[in-house]
């Protein structure tokens, strides 16, 4: 590490001590070493940081600030994401178990791109003037909801800090962001480089901590505006209930259990390739992983065959080794999750085609290695439930109708991959899919323009996108001026 770890509150643009005294471990998945302590906020520590959000937010030094400037400093921050990406890079292997390459080529410049993205929307949250009756003018105002609590997850920890810390101080709000309690570093981070790159203080604070408390009282403060929310259904259903007594905005993005469906006219050693990296790209830690691969009977043994291979390349190792491709699964507690999945699928009398095992690399860490499931029935516990680790369920189906009706057979509604060489029934599979996004002959695409978020209890709200953001982060005021007098 180039630097000290920080591990301090950031509250006001200040490293401060939590006022609980405690401290957490958190730990490097890979080696089972504890990398850091870090603070602990407790509900007084969030209550600071919302304090000072709020008054951030109150006096106008953001809001306020001219939007051309506010948008120089967010164009600023990705500067110094990209300037410090080695160390971010770095930080975030060491704390999540993913390859330093996804890290550090992946989630690092993807930041940067969506801090670009909303810079260019900082001067462009704009109303509308609206033809009304009488002698009248009225206009739309698009201004900023307030102060925003962002609660994220474990998964792509910066990437998703970025996913709403940047359209919310676009939009002219003041944030309190709870990292999640496995991976609080390049949060951290993330606010010391707003810091520098010239946010006033307030107007950004990260407070890590663990959900049931930190999380819950940035929920429950009545001075939080809007929740933005990503993290587990089951937790989604909690912040809906909590933010209900104080009113807020919430939006909530939550698990899948992503169809991913190939059809006999695909080209197979594509769509093999792309199930592959769909289920297990980033360990299938990924709230879109094709985790459901829905496969045309006519091809199903070809494709598994072809799946199966793959699965065996998909190395699993050191993090830090450019050969690896599969790191390690994000903690104890996660692990013991996929390794409970897994003995369901075998149980059930799912057939294992590859991976299932515990593994360990120099002989510690949490790993598993890449597995396949075929023949599953629509029923099972691995073709219902998220897993969140790299296991792949195959499903047979017959035609058309039954894709669509195996897709849909689901509680979440996340996202959907179909390929297909047939336009007309690729298009009328992305009409007919219940997802928030449909991915054609390709799978895990994402780009800060299009919007990201779920149907059905994947949640609702969008991440990213332009008017998605505007919805999520801004409310609309109408102003009537009489003309008459
Ligand atoms: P989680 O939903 O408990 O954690 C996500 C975030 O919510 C963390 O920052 C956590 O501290 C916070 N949180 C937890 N309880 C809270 C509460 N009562 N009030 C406010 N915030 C709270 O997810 P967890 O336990 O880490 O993982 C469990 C499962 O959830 C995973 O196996 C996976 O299936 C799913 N998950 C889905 C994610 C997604 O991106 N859709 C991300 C993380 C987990
Ligand atoms: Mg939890």
């Amino acid at each position: 590490m180039t630097e000290a770890i920080r591990t301090r509150l950031w509250i006001g643009n200040e490293w401060a001590d939590s006022g609980t005294g405690r401290t957490f471990a958190t730990v490097n998945p890979a080696t089972d070493e504890t990398i850091a302590e870090v603070a602990e906020a407790g509900a007084a520590d969030v209550d600071r940081a919302v304090r000072a959000a709020r008054e951030a937010f109150r006096d106008g030094r953001w809001r306020r600030m001219d939007p051309h400037k506010r948008s120089r400093l967010l164009w600023k921050l990705a500067d110094l994401v990209e300037a410090n990406a080695d160390e971010l890079g770095l930080l975030e292997t060491t704390d999540n178990g993913k390859p330093y390459f996804e890290a550090r080529r992946v989630d690092v410049p993807s930041v940067a791109r969506t801090l670009r993205y909303y810079a260019g929307l900082a001067d462009k949250v704009q109303g509308d003037t609206v033809p009304v009756p009488g002698p009248f003018l009225n206009y739309t105002l698009r201004e900023p909801v307030g102060v925003v609590g962002a609660i994220i997850p474990w998964n792509f920890p910066l990437s998703m800090a970025a996913w709403k810390v940047a359209p919310a101080l676009a939009c002219g709000n003041a944030v309190v962001l709870k990292p999640a309690e496995q991976t609080p570093l390049t949060a951290l981070r993330f606010g010391e480089l707003a810091a520098e790159a010239g946010f006033p203080p307030g107007v950004l604070n990260v407070v890590p901590g663990f959900g049931e408390t930190a999380g819950a009282a940035l929920v429950r403060h009545p001075g939080v505006d809007a929740i933005s929310f990503t993290g587990s259904t089951e937790v989604g259903r909690i912040v809906m209930r909590e933010a209900a007594a104080t009113l807020k905005k919430v939006s909530l993005e939550l698990g899948g259990k992503s169809p991913n469906i190939v059809f006999a006219d695909a080209d197979l050693r594509v769509a093999a390739k792309g199930a592959s990296m769909g289920v297990f790209y980033g360990k299938g830690e990924v709230c879109a992983a094709g985790s459901r691969i829905l496969v045309e009977s006519a091809v199903h043994d070809e494709f598994v065959d072809g799946l199966k291979t793959l699965a065996g390349k998909a190395t699993v190792g050191d993090p830090m080794a450019s050969t690896t491709r599969l790191g390690a699964i994000v903690s104890g507690e996660q692990l013991d999750r996929v390794m409970g999945y897994i003995e369901a699928g075998r149980r059930d009398g799912a057939s294992l085609v590859a991976g299932g095992d515990r593994v360990k690399v120099n002989g510690r860490g949490n790993f598993v290695n890449a597995t396949v499931f075929s023949e599953v029935d629509p029923a099972m516990t691995i073709a219902r439930e998220e897993i969140f680790g790299p296991v792949a369920a195959v499903i047979p189906f017959d035609g058309v109708e039954d894709a669509v009706a195996k897709a849909n057979d689901s509680l979440y509604g996340l996202a959907a991959g179909v390929w297909t060489r047939d336009i007309g029934k690729a298009h009328r599979l992305a009409a007919e899919i219940d997802a928030g996004t449909v991915w054609v002959n390709t799978y895990n695409q994402y780009a800060p323009g299009s919007p990201f978020g779920g149907y059905k209890e994947s949640g609702f709200g969008r991440d990213l996108g332009f008017h998605s953001a505007l919805e999520k982060y801004t409310h609309l005021k109408s102003v009537w001026v009489a003309l008459d007098r």
